[in-house]
């Protein structure tokens, strides 16, 4: 849901990409995302373009062609980034969990000893599945053979602690329109010293111009004109970011927890079972077992028509077998919690009839 807030701002008159009001807002922005990503990192910007925008500007920017690219992969959102890598014609190296598993620190350094892959890669909230990765358990596996670590913060960012400095993640991705409450469109980013002193040493060209993290930085830092960044969206990027603020990120992080357990609890009430172990969950994206003899695309159905609540099913080898409920921003509060427990039961009861 996007902050009533948010669109608010987004009614403002647009500026061109170069006025002054826009940069002094970039300014604004640039701390608060620092802030939300736990981090120093003077690299830390947003990139036009969806939450993909900012998976690929990790990816093409610091996974040279030909280098050895380690990914963590237990979802749909993992094969995307082994996907981008072989694209970039790295050598792509699996260490593979099945779908809603999280990978230990013992299992995590095995594959790095084994493989030395200069840079890895993980989903740190991994949205197909419902699974939170701890970073720890791959940055320190990470920091013995000097590989650097890029972390999907596409779904945690905002609703849970990314804690890039403390966890030791070099560069971490994410979108506007999931923890952060605002329209999709950008892709914040942040890339620690070492990565960009990585970067500047990168030896092979980079294919993508549009992508070119030292071009976007040029923009941000040396206010050169590269393209036409949308003043609305930043507007909103602005608003959403100022939301959090004043909430507080603690107490917004605290307030995802509380819903998620009032939710678990609920849906273990309805007798149904989460698909994840309890420990590893994402609080903001719960994905529930579809019971036997139930139709998920029935049960969604009924939710969107009756209700006007939209849910979301299983990709890849869960489709069919979960649903995905969503719970962030300003919905995560108890009285939505109820009302979508009340519809959720209905919906269950009219697709098992
Ligand atoms: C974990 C994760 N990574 C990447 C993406 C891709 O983001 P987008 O759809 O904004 O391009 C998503 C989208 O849901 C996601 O959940």
């Amino acid at each position: 849901m996007v902050d009533p807030r948010v669109y608010d701002a987004m009614t403002k008159s647009v500026v061109g990409c170069m006025d002054p009001f826009f940069f002094e807002m970039l300014d604004q922005i640039r701390p608060m995302l620092r802030r939300a990503f736990g981090t120093q990192n003077e690299i830390t910007l947003a990139v036009s373009g969806t939450g993909s925008a900012g998976m690929e500007t990790a990816v093409a920017n610091f996974v040279e062609p030909g280098s050895k690219f380690g990914v963590f992969a237990n979802g749909f959102f993992a094969e995307r980034l082994a996907e981008m890598g072989r694209r970039q014609g790295a050598v792509v190296v699996r260490l593979e969990k099945p779908w809603g598993e999280v990978f230990s620190e013992e299992e995590a350094a095995g594959f790095v000893r084994g493989e030395k892959p200069d840079v890895v890669a993980f989903v740190h909230a991994e949205t197909s599945t419902g699974a939170l990765q701890d970073p720890h358990a791959i940055t320190r596996a990470a920091r013995e053979t000097g590989a650097l670590v890029i972390a999907d913060t596409v779904t945690s960012l905002g609703a849970i602690p990314v804690a890039m400095d403390e966890t030791g993640i070099d560069i971490a991705y994410s979108c506007s329109q999931k923890g952060l409450s605002c329209p999709p469109g950008l892709a914040p980013l942040s890339a620690s010293p070492r990565a960009m002193e990585r970067l500047q040493a990168r030896k092979s060209p980079m294919h993508e111009w549009y992508l070119d993290l030292r071009l976007l930085a040029e923009y941000y830092d040396g206010r050169k004109y590269h393209h036409t960044a949308s003043a609305s969206l930043f507007y909103a990027l602005h608003e959403g970011l100022r939301v959090i603020d004043e909430e507080g990120l603690g107490n917004r992080f605290d307030r995802h927890w509380r819903s998620h357990r009032a939710l678990v609890k609920g849906i273990e009430g309805l007798g149904l079972c989460m698909h994840v172990a309890e420990g590893h969950r994402i609080p903001n994206v719960n994905v529930v077992r579809v019971p036997d003899g139930v139709s998920d695309i029935e049960v969604r159905k009924h939710l969107r028509d009756k209700y006007g609540i939209d849910i979301l099913g299983g990709l890849g080898v869960l489709a069919g077998k979960v649903f995905r409920i969503g719970l962030m921003g300003p919905l995560a509060n108890d009285d939505c919690v109820r009302m979508f427990l009340d519809a959720f039961g209905d919906a269950l009861r009219a697709a098992s009839q």
